[in-house]
């Protein structure tokens, strides 16, 4: 069997009341788009192409390559975007599976059951639904006395009795491909609005006596479509818990948890606790055994085992095992910390490396500085990188001793064992 998917991604999403494009808001610090292109790429398809058209430029560039697009100029309904995408992928496989740029959380295993069940039945499409708490602006999913879906009503045309119906269309879509493409033409435009709506592909099926099967989704959540910003925080805040509990239950302890706030990238040791208001965010990555928190912000830091972080900001740095940050301390880009080194109470260290067992632990500016392994910088030493034009670096041989106060105007060296 071989599966094509095509993302439509061309909408404005007028709701969200913004200039960027609605697919290029963020969860959890990553497009809502890259989510189901992510998702997308798992399935092995032979082709994956995104109908693009407000913002298409950004939103390609936000892609980038390794994918087909398909350009929407106008946006004229989720049938007329599907049309842009047939002349990259009619033909290339077997099943097209359909997936919405603004239906972001779903994951790979309740893809996998969609395609499994339009592989098991004889049905030319079959449609993921879902059991939604509120079903308010979703499709309805009409279905007749023996349980077969008949169509779907948008919430705009749906009588108050449809509209009491739970059970929405989730905007997913499995079609046999030689079935799909000759039918998109066919769909008759919807007397609202003369848009041409994908889901008119089942009254199609029904008129031509073939069958529209269904699945049904085992957490409604997953399927949730992002059209405004109440929903764009629903959604965040679906995916921390997710990834939290993820951690959580891979060994990590977290102590309150709805305050802690960590990225999908990010990957954290076994037996690791994490304390309130802790950000752990991009491409962290945290040993094991460590304290993380609280009031900790760490982005794209590489932290070992045992290492403790409290109420300190860590930027693109590296730090060694068995080492302390903080309280209240910034390491920013390009900070490397050795193993047992110490480093806190307002300092402040940017693109310099500290040898192992090192401690600036008394507020201080180390930038562009090499100190070695146990040195010890005293309160308030400054090394003084910027001569107004450039920038210089210090170098702190092994076991020197920079007593409080200390102002190192860079270019500077100084031997080891110094005091
Ligand atoms: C759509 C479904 C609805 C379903 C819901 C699930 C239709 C007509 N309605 O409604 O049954 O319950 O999703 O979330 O399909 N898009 C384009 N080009 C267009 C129009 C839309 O690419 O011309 C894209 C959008 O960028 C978006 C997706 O298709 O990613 C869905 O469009 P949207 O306008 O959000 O549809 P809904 O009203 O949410
Ligand atoms: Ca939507």
């Amino acid at each position: 069997m071989k599966l094509s998917v095509a993302i439509l991604a061309a909408g404005r999403g007028a709701r969200m009341k913004s200039r960027v494009p609605k697919v290029l808001h963020p969860i959890c610090g990553k497009p809502m788009i890259c989510h189901v292109v992510d998702r997308a790429r798992e399935l092995n398809a032979v082709a994956i192409t995104v109908v693009v058209g407000y913002g298409g430029e950004e939103v390609r560039a936000a892609l980038g390559p390794g994918l087909d697009y398909a350009e929407q100029s106008e946006q004229l309904g989720t049938a007329h975007a599907m049309a842009q995408a047939r002349a990259s992928l009619a033909g290339r496989s077997d099943i097209i599976l359909v997936l919405h740029g603004d239906v972001p959380l779903m994951t790979a295993e309740t893809l996998t059951k969609l395609i499994r069940r339009h592989q098991e039945s004889d049905a030319v499409l079959t449609v993921l639904t879902a059991l939604a708490e509120d079903p308010t602006a979703y499709g309805r999913v009409l279905r007749d006395e023996l349980g077969n879906i008949t169509g779907i009503v948008e919430e705009i045309a749906a009588t108050p009795e449809q509209r009491s119906i739970r059970e929405i269309n989730t905007g997913l879509y499995c079609f046999s491909d030689c079935w799909l493409w000759p039918r998109l033409d066919r769909i008759q435009p919807d007397p609202g609005n003369g848009e041409h709506y994908l889901p008119g592909l089942i009254a199609i099926a029904a008129e031509e006596g073939q069958s529209s099967a269904s699945a049904v989704a085992g957490d409604p959540d997953e399927l949730m479509g992002i059209n405004n910003r109440v929903q764009l925080a629903r959604a965040e805040a679906y995916v921390r818990e997710r990834i939290r509990n993820t951690l959580m239950l891979s060994g990590v302890t977290m102590i309150h948890p709805p305050s802690i706030f960590i990225d999908e990238q990010a990957s954290i040791g076994q037996d690791t606790v994490i304390y309130p208001n802790t950000h752990i965010l991009g491409g962290t990555t945290v040993g094991r055994e460590c304290a993380i928190g609280p009031n900790a912000v760490l982005r794209d830091a590489t932290v070992g085992d045992r290492c403790s972080i409290v109420a300190s900001f860590v930027e693109d740095s590296h730090i060694e095992e068995d080492s302390s940050v903080g309280p209240l301390a910034h390491l920013r880009s390009g900070t490397r910390v050795g193993r047992r080194a110490r480093v806190g109470n307002f300092a402040e260290i940017k693109n310099s490396r500290l040898g192992n067992g090192a401690m600036v632990s008394h507020f201080g500016f180390m930038g562009d500085a090499e100190a070695g392994e146990d040195v010890n910088v005293g309160a308030g030493v400054v090394t003084c990188n910027f001569d107004g034009k450039e920038k210089h670096s210090t170098h702190i041989e092994t076991r020197a001793l920079i007593g409080s106060g200390t102002m190192l105007v860079a270019p500077v060296r100084v031997g080891a064992g110094s005091k």
